[in-house]
């Protein structure tokens, strides 16, 4: 593994909403020497563009773009060859938004094709990278490309799906109602990231345990329903973009950290055996393997133990939902 400062991170889908701000609080890394962008051709903004632009920012990281031509007929593994060599970290924000309406579930069907294409690539190209999936249903899209590496007997802990941002929104929310300071807040949110399957630990952090009881349940609900909030208010034109991007971004400089040896905890959604089901989302250590602990979920509240078995029952259909969708192995 290289030394603080050397590594090479690819984003996937970077022309788009969250990946181009993704891409730059990325290229700000002090962890990362070089970021290869991919996108397709049809994105709104030419990929080639995006990377002109992040490659004048006065920072060392050599930026290089990709677009896969989709009249050429090159596959996405020809296109990504390059990109994906010697990368550390691979993140993938690519993928179509839900619109007012929808569940994120209804992004299934369209998204796993997208995930597959690049996952495959990264089992190819960089199969020791850690490969952040942003794409939606991360409830059931983390568990089928996992599934995809154990099939290709890879480390299927190295797919993580990116839950930072129901963390962000809990330690905002509870900075509001509380009034404490935001950057000593740090709630866990355990589960998956779709309505009641994220849960939320109030009791678990200092700040959290002094939200009045009869607010915990509005509180609850507003992390729960936070991702709706913004599709709302973007009224049909995506979903949340620029909180995800700095979630993603916080998410991204964990793994570098503790590749680097300096080990940090996040919580994540990986292949998991600290419930009964086989995907969850709970706190981890990254360190210089990559994923080091998956810690257990902790002392829960009389709220917080009710709740976890709503999870579990909406979490266990969509865990098998994606490795239904998966195609079998060829
Ligand atoms: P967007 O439409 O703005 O951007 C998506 C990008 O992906 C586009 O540039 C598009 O060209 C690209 N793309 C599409 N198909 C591709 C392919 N086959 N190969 C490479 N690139 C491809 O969407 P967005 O708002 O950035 O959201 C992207 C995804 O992230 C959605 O699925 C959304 O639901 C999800 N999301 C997840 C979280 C989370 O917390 N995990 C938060 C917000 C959004
Ligand atoms: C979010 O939580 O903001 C994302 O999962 C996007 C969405 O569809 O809500």
């Amino acid at each position: 593994m290289p030394a603080a400062g050397n590594f090479k991170v690819c984003v996937c889908g970077a022309s788009g909403g969250i990946g181009q701000p993704l891409s730059m609080l990325i290229a700000m890394d002090s962890n990362v020497a070089e970021l290869a962008i991919y996108d397709l051709s049809t994105a709104p903004v030419p990929v080639q563009g995006v990377a002109a632009d992040l490659s004048h920012f006065e920072r060392k990281c050599k930026v290089t773009s990709y677009a896969r031509d989709l009249q050429s007929g090159a596959t996405p593994s020809e296109v990504l060859k390059e990109a994906l060599t010697g990368c550390h970290l691979v993140m993938v924000p690519a993928g179509v938004p839900r619109k007012p309406g929808m569940d994120r579930a209804d992004l299934l069907k369209v998204n796993i094709g997208i995930a597959q294409e690049i996952v495959e690539a990264c089992a190819k190209f960089c199969p020791d990278a850690i490969v952040g999936l942003i794409v939606n249903p991360v409830n059931s899209v983390v568990p089928a490309m996992a599934e995809l590496y154990r099939r290709k007997g890879l480390d299927s802990k190295k797919i993580i799906g990116v839950t930072t941002l129901d963390v962000v929104r809990a330690n905002k929310f509870v900075h509001e109602v509380t009034g404490a300071a935001v950057d000593q807040i740090n709630i866990p949110v355990i589960g998956g990231h779709a309505g009641s399957t994220i849960l939320p630990l109030f009791s678990q952090d200092a700040a959290g345990k002094t939200v009045p009881a009869d607010k915990l349940e509005a509180l609850d609900k507003r992390v729960q329903d936070a991702g709706t909030e913004v599709v709302t208010a973007k009224a049909g034109k995506g979903s949340a973009t620029l909180s995800m991007a700095y979630a993603g971004a916080r998410f991204a400089s964990a793994v570098l950290s503790g590749l680097a040896g300096e080990r940090r905890t996040e919580c994540a959604y990986l292949e998991s055996s600290v419930t009964e089901l086989p995907f969850f989302s709970q706190r981890v250590t990254f360190g210089p393997k990559g994923v080091e602990e998956v810690h257990p979920i902790g002392p829960l509240s009389a709220h917080e133990t009710k709740r976890l078995e709503a999870v579990k029952k909406q979490l266990k259909g969509e865990i098998e939902d994606g490795i239904n969708a998966l195609p079998p192995a060829s």
